[in-house]
């Protein structure tokens, strides 16, 4: 085990709008998460917990402050750079899914490995051995229309 926290925060924060609509969504956080630790955010509507996961993600940029990922600072990275961390190293399971309609569940599952260089082959194995972990080996040839909201989000 590494002593470095897996994810470092410091002085994170992130402003959304301008002028009325201006807001401070995350305001000044310092957090720590060791690797193996799971951490849930919690709190109301609009108290920015999707905006502190974008940020961690590398979905959005902070105004200020810092995320470092396995001791790399991640918050100045090139958009490529950011775009390999995302595709090999984090995975989000979003609220409104975000898979492809056209797409397979197997074929959803296999699309970032193929991304990363995957072969197909290899892709395939590891979409079969990833949907039957989750209890969908039996819905793998199913589009996402065809399955329901909890199935999606597996
Ligand atoms: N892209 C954006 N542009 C402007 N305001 C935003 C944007 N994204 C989020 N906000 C605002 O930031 C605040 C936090 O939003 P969000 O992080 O989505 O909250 P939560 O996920 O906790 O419901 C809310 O007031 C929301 O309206
Ligand atoms: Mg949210």
């Amino acid at each position: 085990m590494n002593d470095t926290p897996l994810i470092q925060v410091r002085g994170l924060t992130k402003e959304h709008g301008a002028g009325a609509s201006w807001v401070r969504a995350v305001d000044d956080l310092d957090v720590d998460v060791p690797e193996g630790q799971t951490l849930a955010v919690m709190g109301p509507s609009g108290c920015g917990k999707s905006t502190l996961l974008h940020l961690l993600g590398g979905l959005e940029r902070p105004t200020d402050g810092e995320v470092w990922i396995a001791g790399r600072r991640t918050d100045i990275l090139s958009e490529r750079a950011l775009a390999h961390l995302r595709r090999r190293s984090i995975g989000f399971v979003f609220q409104a899914f975000h898979l492809v309609d056209e797409l397979t569940a197997a074929e959803n599952v296999e699309l970032p490995a193929l991304l990363a260089g995957r072969s197909p082959r290899a892709a395939r194995r590891r979409a079969e051995s990833l949907l039957d972990r989750v209890g969908l080996a039996d819905r793998a040839r199913h589009l996402p229309s065809e399955l329901s909201g909890d199935q999606r989000a597996r």
